[in-house]
């Protein structure tokens, strides 16, 4: 009879060892093979490499934080040494495990057969010499690819192109961007533009964090008093805009877990392109219109956000420091805020500017204990700063 392999029996069966002690064949000590379908040895090996394989195969459309869909060079290059090692050690497996079943096959113990004892192969220089030197030779060749690699991801981008140059600066818990030569910085959401080489710049302003985008490139530490380069170039991505998330990963402290970031791949062109979103970005803030934007920009100007926020033509801090707040010249058309924390919109802007900490743990901007109408107030006019 063909055993069960459905997840529910296995659970079922975990279930009923946990409390009884006893496993389907009713042997009192529960061993992990008791939790497996009775049967043949086949069958249990195919449950047990079903179960290993699980996470693959559930995760059949395309993880937004998946290292093996990459989106740009640098990723492709780590996915392809994955693969690389993977599919060899696969190989190296299948031929270790063929030769060890052979051998207790071959020259197991038959009936008749006299009591000698086994072959000493101890002493055979021929043998060991093989066994060394095969393992030697590959992983000569695995280090000198994989070096290869390593400077092919951390090379110098070719000055003679294009290059979309960005100074990122991990703060407890957000990212500044400064785009150099365009004169505008943004906040955790980084735009960048397809098949064009993007050199990022990675600083902190406190403590350790780690830059990471998984779809895009491996991590890059952001260390007080360094500047780490980082280079990639995205794929292209047919004439839409693409949006990948990215996460810090180094604990940073109390909201290390709610320092996320978003990258936006641009096409080269068309209402679409990158340099369209540049252009905008560069604009000064857009002047408030309802009477509700207005009451907003006042309570902005003079309640106290222009202590360490920017918008550009109506309150610019001419010193940035680590305690500047984001530039909010253009804040009305990101996506999130917070770091990725909560999705933009009035409402949320509302209760982040009302009390930041209830929503993003020990967050250092300051509750300034805004009414009701006042947070509603100015989050009606940041989010009208598209
Ligand atoms: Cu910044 Cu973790």
């Amino acid at each position: 009879m063909m055993p069960s392999l459905s997840l529910s029996a296995a659970i079922a069966r975990v279930a009923r060892v946990a409390k009884t002690g006893r496993g389907r064949t009713g042997a009192r000590r529960a061993s992990f093979a008791s939790l497996l379908p009775a049967g043949g040895a086949l069958w249990r090996s195919l449950t047990m490499l079903l179960l290993l394989l699980w996470p693959t195969l559930t995760l059949a459309d395309i993880h937004p934080r998946d290292t093996l869909s990459p989106a740009a060079d640098s990723a492709d290059i780590s996915a392809w040494f994955f693969w690389l090692y993977l599919w060899l050690d696969v190989v190296i497996f299948a031929i270790v495990a063929a030769g060890f079943f052979f051998g207790i096959h071959r020259f197991r113990k038959r009936p008749g057969q006299n009591d000698d004892p086994a072959m000493d192969l101890h002493g055979n220089a021929k043998l060991e010499i093989i066994w060394t030197v095969i393992p030697t030779a590959i992983i000569l060749v695995l280090s000198v690819i994989t070096v290869g690699g390593v400077f092919q991801i951390s090379a110098d981008p070719d000055r003679e192109q294009r290059i979309i140059e960005i100074d990122v600066i991990g703060k407890q818990w957000w990212w500044e961007y400064d785009y150099k030569g365009y004169n505008f910085s943004t906040a955790s959401e980084m735009h960048v533009e397809e098949d064009t080489q993007v050199l990022l710049h990675v600083r902190s302003a406190d403590v350790i964090h780690s830059f990471w985008v998984p779809r895009i490139t491996g991590k890059r530490d952001a260390t007080p008093g360094r500047d780490y380069p980082m280079t990639f170039r995205p794929f292209n991505v047919g004439g839409e805009v693409k949006e990948f998330v990215g996460q810090c990963a180094e604990l940073c402290g109390a909201s290390h877990a709610r320092m996320g970031l978003k990258l936006f791949v641009h096409p080269k062109d068309g209402p679409n392109s990158f340099e369209v979103w540049a252009k905008q970005q560069q604009d000064k803030a857009r002047e408030p219109v309802s009477e509700l934007e207005q009451k907003g920009k006042q309570v902005f100007t003079t309640k106290g956000c222009v202590a360490c926020h920017s918008v550009r033509g109506v309150a610019e801090l001419t010193q940035r420091s680590q305690s500047t707040g984001p530039d909010l010249t253009h804040v009305g058309a990101r996506t999130s805020i917070a770091a990725n924390v909560l999705p933009n919109s009035v409402e949320n802007l509302a209760k982040w500017v009302k009390n930041p900490q209830s929503i993003k743990e020990a967050a250092l901007m300051t509750n300034l204990n805004l009414s009701d109408e006042d947070s509603l107030a100015v989050a009606t006019y940041l989010y009208s700063l598209k």
